[in-house]
């Protein structure tokens, strides 16, 4: 009947319109997001017109996006696989509640999107779509038809008259990309062969370090509750902090990875990231933190992150568990405020000075200078002995191995 398109403007998502419109006789709804993608959206008005779409959502999405899912998700210092900042994941839970808010708004009873049947994307936009309204019906074409190549694509196009200007001709790149406020992603191409380095002309976001320039930059980020608000003392909204880190990240080489990782569906890929902002917010996140965080606090929440950023990679953001890690995360950021003073140079980011009133830095105990009793040295020895109990009692029998 009517069907809710997640729909970008370019031409696979406009093949998509028409083949919906076909396949299953029904009315498309699209749906475009400004999430910080680096391209208008205004221009997705006039082609779903021409593709006789009634209904068309046009949103900025970006302070929501960096706001209630980007922000929360470097709470915990979140990074899949120990490199991966989670750029795409963490975008598409956002599209899938907006997809089944409009959904009940038209009235519409399912879904589509244009990820492949291969990856992530499918499973997250699914995930999210069930979860927030467990009777959709979800269609996605690129599972169900027979356009499997690029000329059979052109193909349908000509037959159907869809200007082939709808694809994106200047953005006309070999490979696969995905881009929003937090990072551009690259897979396909000749980076499917994993020993081949990429082209430097691939990178869209960043100069190559080598490129930066020779002076280096400082920023100073101001933490409230584990999120910045301000840079340089000036006060900014969620994506307008990215916006910002990205620029001055990507001007110094900042935040490209290279990396194969290990998708839901049970494949290896290898893709290429430029996350310039989030590469800087994330050392600088650890480094307030570091000041603000009691130690037992810090190692749990350390150990709960890779549970949340697989969570978060596998598609669950709508689920009991992510709330639940949610809770206790957003718990620990109550006392993370504070400035962090960041040097950028040549693809480094690194921090070089932190202060905060939350602070639990003690110096008249931490000095190596006279403490004036503040510790006293000879508490040490019982702590170490006890400490020491049970590896003295197994030496003592023999236990011991050099
Ligand atoms: N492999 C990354 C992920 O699963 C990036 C996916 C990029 N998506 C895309 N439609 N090109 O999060
Ligand atoms: C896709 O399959 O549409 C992109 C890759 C992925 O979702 O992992």
């Amino acid at each position: 009947k009517k069907v809710v398109l997640a729909y970008s403007g370019g031409l696979d998502t406009s093949v998509i319109v028409k083949w919906l419109q076909e396949t299953y006789n029904c009315e498309v709804v699209t749906f475009t997001a400004d999430i910080g993608q680096g391209e208008e959206v205004e221009p997705a008005r006039a082609k779903a017109q021409a593709l006789g779409v009634k209904e068309i959502y046009i949103e900025d999405l970006r302070e929501e996006f960096v706001r209630d899912y980007v922000f929360p998700m470097f709470r915990a210092n979140t990074i899949y696989e120990g490199e991966y900042l989670l750029g795409t994941s963490i975008a598409r839970p956002l599209i899938a509640k907006r997809l089944i808010e409009i959904a009940n708004e038209t009235g519409a009873d399912a879904i589509s999107h244009g990820a492949t049947g291969k990856g992530n994307d499918q499973v997250r936009f699914e995930l999210g779509g069930y979860a927030l309204k467990p009777g959709v019906k979800v269609i996605a074409p690129w599972r169900e038809w027979d356009l499997t190549s690029r000329e059979k694509l052109m193909a349908y196009c000509e037959e159907h008259n869809i200007p082939v200007d709808f694809s994106n001709k200047k953005k006309k790149s070999p490979y696969s990309m995905d881009a929003n406020l937090l990072h551009i992603s690259y897979e396909g191409g000749i980076l499917e062969d994993p020993w081949a380095e990429a082209e430097d002309d691939m990178w869209r976001w960043s100069v190559s370090p080598e490129a930066a320039p020779d002076q280096p930059t400082y920023v100073e980020l101001t933490f409230e509750k584990g999120d910045i608000v301000a840079i340089d003392g000036e006060a900014l909204k969620a994506h307008e902090v990215l916006e910002k880190l990205n620029k001055v990240g990507g001007d110094n080489g900042i935040g490209r990875l290279d990396i194969v990782e290990n998708r839901y569906v049970g494949m290896k890929s290898r893709g290429c990231y430029e996350t310039p902002g989030g590469t800087i917010m994330l050392r600088a996140h650890r480094a307030i933190e570091s000041l603000t965080l009691d130690r037992e606090e810090a190692h749990l929440k350390d150990q709960l992150m890779p549970k949340y950023a697989e969570v978060i990679y596998n598609g669950y953001w709508w689920s009991p568990e992510r709330r639940m890690l949610q809770a206790a995360i957003d718990e620990t950021q109550k006392n993370v405020s504070g400035v962090v003073r960041m040097k950028l140079y040549k693809g480094n980011a690194t921090v070089v000075g932190r202060k905060s009133e939350q602070s639990l830095f003690d110096e008249s105990i931490a000095t190596f200078e006279d403490d004036a009793g503040a510790y006293n040295q000879k508490d040490a020895e019982g702590f170490i002995k006890l400490n020491a109990l049970r590896l003295r009692i197994a030496a003592g029998k023999g236990r011991q191995q050099s």
